[in-house]
């Protein structure tokens, strides 16, 4: 049987659900990302890494990135996960876009992705990330609604809200995916 971790980076709690309910469905192993050294993962045939979206980038994904030669002959997944709805292609085609910055050619190829939706509480939000959000409300408030793409919309309706997306539903394709491996 191959063995299975799960490694996660969570702030506010969104990621953290899915990696426990993933690694719970598939019985397997389950780390957090400040607790965990490459060398730990070296028994393990299949990585599962997740992490939260923040602006271009995954938290933490440079476990995977500055790793990738002693991991590359591993199963590798990564699931990101965001507040902008992963059922929009036009949303899962922008988090790519950002990823091919972070991910060379050979990671994109190697590495299956899953985009897995969020959750966020403005009330809870640390004042860096409420200050992120306040320029980022500015800047995309004068636009023109009309003109704005669906993220976009999305951010703005959510603003400033307590708004929880997560769906233990949404792991099934990534559990699926791990045990036809
Ligand atoms: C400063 C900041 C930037 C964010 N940027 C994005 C983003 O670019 N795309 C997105 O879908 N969600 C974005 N989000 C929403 C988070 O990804 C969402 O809250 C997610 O649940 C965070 O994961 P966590 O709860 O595990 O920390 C952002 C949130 C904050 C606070």
């Amino acid at each position: 049987m191959k063995k299975i971790v799960v490694v996660y980076q969570s702030k506010y709690g969104a990621t953290k659900k899915y990696a426990e309910w993933i690694s719970g469905e598939l019985s397997c192993d389950l780390f957090e990302r400040k607790n965990v050294k490459v060398s730990d993962l070296k028994t393990y045939d299949t990585i599962i890494y997740g992490g939260g979206l923040y602006a271009v980038g995954v938290s933490g994904i440079d476990i995977i990135t500055k790793n990738f030669p002693e991991l590359s002959n591993k199963n590798l997944i990564v699931f990101t996960c965001g507040l902008a709805d992963p059922m929009s292609k036009e949303n899962t085609d922008d988090i790519k876009e950002n990823l091919s910055k972070v991910f060379t050619t050979q990671m994109q190829n190697k590495i299956k992705l899953f985009h897995l939706r969020g959750a966020i509480n403005y009330a809870k939000m640390g004042i860096i990330h409420k200050a992120m959000m306040s320029s980022m409300y500015k800047r995309i408030n004068k636009k023109d609604y009309d003109s704005l793409g669906n993220e976009d919309k999305e951010f703005l309706s959510t603003y400033g809200k307590a708004v929880d997306f997560t769906d233990k539903s949404a792991i099934l394709p990534i559990v699926q995916y791990v045990r036809e491996l």
